[in-house]
């Protein structure tokens, strides 16, 4: 079983019934990992016709059992032109790296965006959908507790938080109309390390049990890209952080977690041998603004929502 037959979100009706107004109409998705997966299926289960590009045949094979036009290719070359339609509704990019440290980063960001922008620039006519790219809250370097949202300051210290910013620059010369969504730390159904680290009996996770963690559950940015289409002349031209807006410590959240598993709560290593990434700075990353203009509510307004659906299932 792959990743994308396991998600299975294309079972969920209230998913499917939030694509259900566009049935007939087209979806790109660009990156078809753990969101775009899951929204080319919800999307064609609610009967959109959806093309997706992926450089994997696992995840290409199982998308077209769902129903998917996939196209096999690499988002930075120009394989693909010819080869995904141009009358689209909407277009997502959700590219992430997936490894390959910052020239990674450079193909999958950067060059990417520049061959999605060139692939539609140089339609005749040029291809004018909606288009949504999921950036990150990486492009932000605040940490210190502030709050941190679409007015502060995008200044990334980091190199991968730079590409990020550049491609976001590169995305703003889709001729069409466009959002950006600066998107927290995703989790959900068979994304959930720490609960998998709880589960096999770690006593001790790396990094700061006092940083908050700032999360989103998969199925609540599915929301808000369908927020984001739903309002897209509001949406258009604009740059939206996203959150779940109820950080916790993330020794609070492993706690809380460890007692559903009649645990005792885990330690913090700060400089532990498991600890290859940065620290994620302390901040408070505030969603307010997309759930004012474009209405999006997350189903998972926290944590305890979120894994306890998780622990559920
Ligand atoms: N995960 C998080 O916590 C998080 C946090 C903040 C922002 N985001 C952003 O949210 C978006 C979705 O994240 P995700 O968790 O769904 O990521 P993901 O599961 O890693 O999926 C991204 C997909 O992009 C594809 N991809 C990467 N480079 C590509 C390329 N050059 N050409 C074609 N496909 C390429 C990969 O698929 P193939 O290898 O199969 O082609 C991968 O499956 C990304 O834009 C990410 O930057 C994620």
């Amino acid at each position: 079983m792959t990743l994308v037959d396991a998600l299975s979100p294309d079972r969920d009706p209230d998913l499917v019934a939030r694509f259900a107004p566009w049935a007939g109409r087209r979806l790109l998705v660009f990156g078809a990992g753990y969101i775009g997966g899951a929204v080319a299926r919800v999307a064609r289960a609610a009967g959109l016709e959806v093309s997706a590009l992926t450089r994997n045949p696992a995840t290409a094979g199982a998308l077209a059992a769902a129903g998917v036009d996939v196209v096999v290719a690499d988002l930075a070359s120009h394989d693909w032109h010819a080869r995904m339609p141009r009358d689209a509704d909407f277009v997502l990019n959700a590219v992430s790296s997936g490894g390959g440290g910052v020239e990674g980063y450079r193909r999958s960001y950067v060059e990417g965006a520049r061959s999605l922008i060139a692939w539609a620039s140089t339609a005749s006519p040029p291809v004018r959908a909606h288009l949504i790219y999921t950036s990150s809250t990486s492009v932000y370097a605040q940490g210190g507790g502030v709050r941190v949202d679409e007015t502060s300051d995008a200044e990334p210290v980091e190199e991968n938080g730079r590409l990020i910013l550049e491609s976001e620059r590169v995305v703003r010369g889709w001729l069409g109309p466009w959002t950006i969504l600066r998107l927290a730390g995703i989790y959900g159904p068979e994304r959930h390390l720490l609960l998998d680290q709880l589960r096999a009996g770690a006593t001790e996770l790396a990094g700061r049990g006092e940083h908050r963690l700032n999360l989103v559950h998969r199925d609540d940015v599915i929301g808000a890209l369908v927020a984001v289409w739903r309002g897209r002349e509001r949406a258009a031209g604009q740059v939206y952080t996203l959150a779940d807006g109820c950080p916790e410590a993330k020794a609070t959240v492993a706690a809380w977690v460890a007692s559903r598993l009649g645990r005792e709560p885990p330690g913090f290593s700060a400089e532990g041998a498991g600890l290859r990434r940065r620290q994620v700075p302390d901040r408070v990353i505030a969603s307010d603004r997309i759930q004012r203009e474009l209405g999006w509510r997350p189903r998972y307004p926290s944590f305890r929502e979120g894994y306890a659906a998780l622990l559920e299932a």
